[in-house]
């Protein structure tokens, strides 16, 4: 990979790079759409990501290629607050945001050239992955000696504060957190986390990407938002709690005519969820192989009837799967309405995992029209140098 990035980096800039870089993707095993209700997720960093190749500059000028988006480079001052829309607002929003937090002026920029491995618009957080890129590259160029976690930070506060998407914390902690090997279990209310080993021995994980082109996501992702504000606050009339995932069913089933049928089912989801996840650990750690993928398919479940997030695309391809008894479980992850989904294959062997999937196709095929897309992968290493 280092061959071609500074192949393609002298194409277009005429000089050779200093650095090279890898930011992953992530994908979410489990706790879906519960980061934002103070519950437990469980990510990694996958071995599909951002590549990119870097040569500072003696003036305050940032060129950027990403060879997905533009073939000649853009190019802007360091301090350039100005949004233009495009894959750039991430670069921005993440150097103002580290130059606030240290009240400190940049004045040096960078020749900076793109690629990815990563599915475009598939769910899987490429723009997480960018934020953690130029955050890492910010941190080295100036010798800023911030911490992984504090450079996690930075880019989600980066994608609130200025990209304005009103995400949580998981993408960017999945990214800048991996370890090879491992999933992260981490505590959004507490930012508590603790890596499990992630090695599943005779199974193998798959990542299906609908190639739903992405529409309407950000908008239903924050009506899921403010729906789970909306609730908290109902049951707060006669509790004090500061998130949905601190409250049982016992405690939901009292509420359930205030709340009405939808919120009642957001709050099902949201409470259940993060039960699986505990479930899925103990799972992971004991080695069960048919519970996680009980565990996935109930997600699955509850993500479809309760939290209305999947769509005909996620409910296509795990329904085709459940029906191959090679198929322990799948469910969708990320934020869903499209995107990817993940599936746990009982096998290592990829001609098995590619003759169940061909059919899986041309089932979804069928009903979509579209064609989907498969990666066999695991957790590897968060952003950093290569
Ligand atoms: C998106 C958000 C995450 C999380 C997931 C759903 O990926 O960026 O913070 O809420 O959706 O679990």
């Amino acid at each position: 990979m280092k061959e071609l990035l500074k192949e393609n980096f002298i194409k277009y800039f005429k000089k050779e790079p200093s650095y090279y870089y890898f930011s992953p993707g992530r994908v979410n095993l489990i706790g879906e759409h519960i980061d934002y209700n103070g519950g437990m997720v469980f990510p990694f960093g996958v071995t599909l990501g951002i590549y990119a190749a870097l040569l500072e500059r003696c003036d305050n000028k940032i060129r950027v290629i990403s060879e997905k988006f533009n073939e000649e480079p853009i190019i802007f001052r360091i301090s350039d607050e100005k949004k233009t829309g495009d894959f750039t607002d991430y670069i921005k929003g993440v150097i103002k945001i580290i130059s606030e937090k240290l009240n400190k002026k940049f004045n040096k920029g960078f020749d900076l050239y793109i690629t990815s491995t990563l599915p475009a618009a598939s769910g899987l957080s490429s723009s997480a992955a960018l934020e953690l890129l130029i955050s890492h590259i910010i941190n080295d160029l100036y010798d800023l000696k911030i911490s992984d976690l504090d450079l996690v930070l930075a880019s989600q506060k980066a994608e609130r504060e200025f990209v304005l998407v009103n995400c949580g914390i998981m993408d960017q902690f999945a990214i800048g957190m991996s370890e090879e090997d491992k999933a992260i279990l981490l505590n959004t209310n507490t930012l508590e986390y603790h890596y499990v080993d992630f090695n599943l021995d005779n199974a193998t994980l798959i990542i299906i990407n609908t190639n739903k082109p992405r529409a309407l996501v950000e908008s239903k992702y924050n009506e899921r938002r403010s729906e789970c504000e909306k609730a908290l606050a109902i049951l707060n009339k006669k509790h004090d709690k500061d998130n949905l995932c601190s409250f049982n069913l016992d405690e939901l089933e009292g509420f359930k005519d205030e709340l009405g049928e939808v919120l009642y089912k957001r709050c099902h989801h949201v409470i259940t969820e993060n039960a699986r996840v505990y479930e899925f650990k103990e799972a992971l750690e004991k080695h069960d192989l048919l519970k996680l993928g009980k565990l996935l398919t109930a997600s699955h479940k509850s993500l479809k009837e309760d939290y209305e997030v999947t769509g005909i695309n996620l409910d296509t391809i795990c329904e085709a799967l459940d029906s191959y008894p090679i198929v322990l479980g799948s469910r969708m992850t990320g934020a869903g309405f499209g995107g990817c989904a993940i599936a746990l294959f009982n096998t290592t062997d990829l001609n098995k995992i590619d003759e169940v999937m061909k059919e899986v196709k041309e089932k979804y095929k069928e009903v979509t029209n579209l064609e989907l897309s498969y990666y066999v992968t695991k957790s590897s290493k968060r952003t950093g140098r290569i």
